[in-house]
């Protein structure tokens, strides 16, 4: 396994011009000192992002989305953080052999191993002589060979097999039980995969994370089981098939979101892969920025049936203001996109695909839900509704076809409709937009931003933070400093290129970094200006604690605990008054 270092990154990135590099994938224009070009990592209009070859870093003033020249090309080409850098250094005549799949500084918890090792039993086990039900199921729902290779679908057999492989390959019984394959009863371990047909589950990066099986024996029990979350396997953070996804995603330029995994089985087989599932459970945030980062165009394909529109609406609204350009299928008869596909053929379904709804089209629709348009006070309702959703529409024509269908279905005329309606414009205005954001921040926000911005700024900060206060309360921010502390003492120096470089593909505190580093403060040379800002974080751990040992307080009973309880806060408040 080769290792890339830190400097080996460094004196690759010394090498070659940002500007140039960006150029290839987006067109630039020079104002001043620095270059502008519009975002590829929102849907842009105007240049928002600014490339400064003097820092040698990027940064979108819309989308915050920001970094150095690695960043830029791992965003873009959806890659990792090392093949970026291969990418790269091959500019320049490098060639750069790097393991990606062995990242720096990982190590690989035991459990990846336990599940790629079950997933290969599970696949054997399908092709043995008690296989011989299963794979007569699989070849029922026209799954053949081939989907069962690229899926690593396989089965669980009735004995404890896995236990017993896996003990022999010296996995200890605790790795073994936290990897949720078992469970522990009179001092035996046991499968909770009992005849089963397995779908492998994969993070991110398309290691297998756990697994869902799936009854094929019309037995009355759950009709899938997942494994139980674990340190690497959170439902609410992965998506099925996001890692081969997020390849077609690039091509297709777009993304797909069904809600079953077989949904996604059944598309790839008619050539549709730029497919993510949300596995029925209600999406996440964590979800949907992974899918809106995939794209921005994004096709929402649930099941038919009225839980599918439930799941539909839900899913629109985690993007209300977003930059997201949704569409809508809603597919006939309660069916899902396997059922449909296999009931009603790939073409209706393709015609689906190319003729999805808007999303405003699908809302209004379904506000008439419970409408009696006989009604006059229910159509009067109905128009309000409607016009609500109208306002939020920045595109005048759609507003005005939407508000001519309405004057349509109700009788109204449209300049009574239109003045009932007040327009809210999002702000296009750049500046407005940051200054919004430094006005959002609170008293105790902005003592953090304001001292890490210090540290940034002034070296000297970044030892007098450590020495004085050396915790901020907010988690990212804390992080951040963290890491401008062990960089500045192992290089003895800070400067921010060097840092955003060192923080390799930490996406989350570069952009964190580079935005307080454009933030409108002051640089402080008064160290009692700096203390009075360590002295708001404190007040604002105390006031914390304070809150906690009083909901102690609350639910304690003892006597003496309550005094010790009281006693504590006391103390604190003393201690914030002194
Ligand atoms: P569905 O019930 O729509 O499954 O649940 P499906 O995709 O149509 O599956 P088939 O066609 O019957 O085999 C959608 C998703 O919800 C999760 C699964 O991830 C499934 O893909 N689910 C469903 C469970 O986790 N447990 C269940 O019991 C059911
Ligand atoms: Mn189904």
């Amino acid at each position: 396994m080769t290792k890339i270092s830190y400097e080996e990154i460094l004196s690759i990135q010394r090498r070659v011009n940002i500007v140039d590099i960006i150029r290839n994938y987006v067109p630039l224009t020079q104002k001043g000192k620095n270059f502008f070009g519009i975002c590829p990592f929102h849907d842009d209009h105007n240049p928002s992002m600014s490339i400064s070859p003097e820092r040698q870093i990027y940064r979108c003033f819309v989308c915050g989305a920001s970094g150095n020249v690695f960043n830029f090309v791992m965003e873009y080409e959806k890659i990792s953080y090392y093949e970026a850098i291969k990418v790269v250094a091959n500019t320049i005549g490098i060639n750069v052999e790097i393991d990606n799949i062995n990242k720096q500084n990982v190590i690989k918890s035991p459990l990846y191993s336990i599940y790629d090792i079950s997933c290969k039993i599970y696949q054997n086990n399908l092709n043995t002589p008690f296989g011989k039900k299963a794979r007569e199921y699989l070849k029922e729902r026209n799954i053949n060979d081939e989907i069962i290779k690229e899926f690593k679908i396989g089965l669980s057999t009735i004995n404890d097999e896995v236990i017993d492989i896996l003990n022999k390959k010296n996995f200890s019984e605790m790795d073994i039980l936290k990897s949720g394959l078992c469970i522990k009863s009179n001092n035996n371990l046991y499968d909770i995969y009992k005849n089963r047909i397995m779908f492998p589950l994969s993070d991110l990066e398309g290691n297998i994370v756990g697994f869902s099986g799936r009854i094929y024996d019309n037995s009355n029990e759950n009709k899938y089981i997942n494994t139980k979350e674990t340190d690497i396997f959170k439902k609410g953070e992965l998506l099925y098939n996001y890692h081969i996804a997020k390849k077609e995603v690039r091509k297709e330029k777009q993304i797909i979101v069904v809600e079953g995994f077989m949904d996604v089985i059944r598309l790839s087989t008619i050539g549709i892969k730029n497919v993510v599932a949300t596995m029925g459970t209600a999406i996440t945030k964590v979800q949907a920025n992974l899918i809106r980062k995939l794209s921005s165009n994004i096709i929402l394909m649930f099941d038919g049936d009225s839980a599918g529109d439930k799941a539909t609406l839900s899913f629109l609204s985690l993007f209300t203001n977003s930059d997201a350009n949704i569409k809508i299928v809603r597919l006939e008869d309660n069916l899902d996109p396997d059922e449909y596909i296999m009931k009603k053929g790939k073409d209706r379904l393709l015609e689906h695909i190319n003729k999805p709804i808007n999303e405003v089209s699908y809302k209004i629709d379904k506000l008439k839900t419970g409408i009696n348009f006989n009604d006059s006070e229910d159509v009067s309702k109905y128009v309000n509704l409607v016009l609500k959703e109208l306002e939020n529409i920045e595109d005048d024509i759609l507003r005005n076809i939407e508000l001519k269908k309405l004057s349509d279905l109700t009788g109204l005329d449209i300049q009574t409709l239109n003045s009932n309606m007040s327009i809210k414009r999002k702000d296009i205005n750049i500046i407005d937009k940051i200054k919004t954001d430094n006005i959002k921040m609170d008293k105790y926000d902005k003592a953090s931003k304001y001292i890490i911005f210090n540290m940034i700024k002034n070296n000297k900060i970044i030892l007098y933070y450590f020495n004085n206060l050396s915790y901020l309360p907010f988690d990212i921010d804390r992080k951040l400093a963290n890491e401008i502390v062990l960089f500045y003492k192992k290089y003895n120096s800070f400067n921010i290129n060097d840092f955003v470089t060192y923080l390799e593909d930490k996406k989350d505190l570069i952009d964190l970094v580079l935005k307080i580093d454009s933030m409108d403060f002051k640089v402080e040379d008064d160290y009692s200006i700096i203390d009075s800002y360590f002295k708001t974080i404190r007040e604002y751990i105390n006031k914390k604690e304070i809150t906690n040992l009083t909901n102690e307080l609350k639910k304690e009973i003892n006597v003496n605990k309550r005094k010790e309880i009281a006693q504590k806060i006391v103390e604190i408040k003393m201690k914030e008054s002194s």
